[in-house]
């Protein structure tokens, strides 16, 4: 199996991905790395380390990385989607594990060393440990396989401003320094992750599991619905990080999917954030710009939602 580092800021939908990334016989976790976003990086590592204690993965290392983005510092996070803790208010039982000593650009680089050329990036909060990471190390791209992010807009609005989507407009210098690193990258944006819907008789299946770490998902959803009450007019959510963590272990294909130019928008007016995605000529969505590594998920082979609970709940 495929070994995977993941990078997050867990997050309601981070958990989800973490638990999936455990779980998939596909892909094997050999560290998690942490950024503010939803959470603090610290808080953030916390819901690591006891989601991983509960998924019987409690020797999967974490590291703490960075607190503040490159551009601004934490701003507190979004208590009001993903709770006070990052997961939904659940008190989660306590791992009896510390975060190592490294930072997680750190433990990345040292990961990269250790699975030269089979190392699988999938990064699903703002993008800072990865710009760290190349500023640290500018040849780490030389030894990954690929990298997977959740992150972006191409056609559908943003979820922070009319344009930027969170992971992209919360460190959008970060983000334009991983697409500008020449390695294989799969951005799995809002256009996807939005049509990719759990639904409440999800989360009840989730709660009546018999695996721990499935009902305590279930719980940890429960706050995480009532946000996306709104949007979708069912207690639903969105499944971002999982579709990029299942597209990234191959449980879900990407059917149409494009390698074209994306530039993110670094500049202060009201574009600040915004991945602009060149799909000029691309009715079918299958021309793919020569000499282009990126590519921009548009369409998927299925819905993540069956099988992500099938996954998790095994
Ligand atoms: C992304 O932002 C975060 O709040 C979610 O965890 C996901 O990574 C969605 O825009
Ligand atoms: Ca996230």
């Amino acid at each position: 199996s495929a070994p995977v580092f993941l990078d997050c800021d867990t997050g309601v939908d981070d958990s989800l991905a973490l638990a999936y990334l455990v779980s998939s016989p596909a892909v094997r976790l050999v560290g998690v790395g942490t950024v503010s976003g939803n959470t603090s990086s610290e808080q953030a590592a916390r819901n690591s380390l006891d989601l991983l204690a509960l998924l019987g993965a409690a020797e999967v290392p974490v590291a703490i990385g960075a607190r503040d983005h490159l551009a601004k510092a934490y701003d507190g996070g979004v208590p009001h989607i993903h709770g006070q803790n990052g997961v939904g208010g659940v008190d989660l039982p306590p791992s009896p594990h510390e975060p190592v000593e490294v930072s997680a650009a750190r433990l990345l680089i040292e990961m990269s060393h250790e699975h030269t050329g089979d190392l699988h990036i999938v990064a699903i909060g703002p993008l800072t440990n990865l710009a760290l990471a190349l500023r640290e190390d500018p040849t780490l791209p030389s030894r990954i396989r690929a990298v997977t992010i959740m992150g972006g807009a191409a056609r559908a609005p943003g979820n922070i401003t009319a344009v930027a989507e969170a992971n992209i407009g919360n460190d959008p210098e970060a983000a334009a320094a991983v697409v500008e690193a020449g390695w294989d990258l799969t951005i799995v944006p809002l256009d996807v992750t939005m049509e990719n819907v759990l639904h409440e008789e999800d989360r009840l299946a989730l709660l009546a599991s018999d695996v721990p770490a499935a009902r305590a998902l279930g719980e940890i959803l429960d706050h995480y619905f009532d946000f996306y009450l709104p949007t979708y007019g069912t207690r639903s959510s969105a499944l971002h990080d999982p579709l990029a963590a299942a597209v990234a272990a191959g449980g879900v294909t990407p059917t149409v999917a494009p390698r074209v130019p994306v530039v993110v928008d670094t500049t202060d007016g009201p574009g600040r954030g915004q991945t602009v995605v060149d799909l000029r000529g691309q009715r079918l969505g299958a021309v793919d710009h020569p000499g282009v590594r990126t590519r921009v998920v548009l369409a998927t082979d299925r819905q993540l939602g069956p099988h992500l609970l099938e996954v998790i709940t095994a």
